[in-house]
């Protein structure tokens, strides 16, 4: 059985999450325990502090450091990047050099304010140039909306929904991501595991909670869903 973390900052040294070399091994190893077989890997990048070629070539630094140093069967990790939304994202030069892997999939962090039609206009843009986004965390998004139309207008485009494991391990959040999870509105799960910490790997524990809230069988349908996605890059 396959199961994928498809939110992470395990890179060492590339943005806040983790800090060196040591730190992304004990990531990996802990993501290990969580019965985790795929990492996607997705450092920040910020379109208005960074290039995309300077940041692919950090990326793959960073990715050389963990083979070489590597002594136990880890996850294995596919390359992406936490894409932080910028007005004219939908038509950027190079944008699908960002895409998870070999996919189409972009994993996009939307501002965190109140969203505009606009906004939506961008990921139109990118879904007609061919390229999926996978809406980072979007829990987190949703006391910054005003125009209550926005959210079930984005949750119907042809976009995949990711959620915080984190968001399952509070009540106040659980009653939300569940009711998406079992409307079929949220799709994958990710960590966004920044370090050993405050924001460690805590994927299990949220699958824990689908399980127990909804079943087995919703597990298996992310499983599934993560598989069919990346089955080039796994
Ligand atoms: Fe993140």
């Amino acid at each position: 059985m396959e199961v994928i973390d498809f939110h992470s900052h395990i890179l060492p040294s590339l943005d806040d999450g983790s800090k060196d070399i040591d730190m992304s091994l004990e990531m990996l190893r802990r993501s290990k325990e969580h019965g985790i077989t795929t990492i996607v890997a997705t450092p920040h990048f910020y379109a208005d502090s960074n290039t995309i070629n300077h940041f692919l070539k950090k990326r793959k630094h960073a990715l050389e450091k963990i083979e070489n140093r590597l002594d136990f069967s880890a996850p294995a990790i596919v390359a992406g990047a936490e894409v932080c939304f910028f007005s004219g994202i939908g038509h950027a030069d190079g944008i699908d050099k960002l895409c998870i892997g070999r996919t189409k999939l972009i994993l996009l962090e939307m501002p965190f304010r109140a969203w505009s039609e606009k906004d939506l206009y961008e990921i139109e843009r990118l879904l007609n140039g061919g390229i999926t986004p996978i809406i980072a965390h979007m829990e987190r998004f949703y006391p910054f909306q005003k125009d209550k139309q926005l959210i079930p207008a984005l949750l119907d485009m042809p976009v995949l929904i990711q959620l915080n494991a984190e968001c399952l391990l509070h009540w106040k959040q659980r009653r939300q991501a569940i009711k998406l999870f079992k409307s079929g509105q949220a799709h994958l799960l990710g960590s966004d595991c920044h370090n050993l910490t405050d924001r460690p790997q805590n994927l299990l524990e949220g699958r824990k909670v689908l399980e127990k809230k909804i079943g087995q069988q919703c597990l298996n349908q992310i499983d599934q869903l993560g598989v069919s996605l990346l089955r080039e890059d796994i």
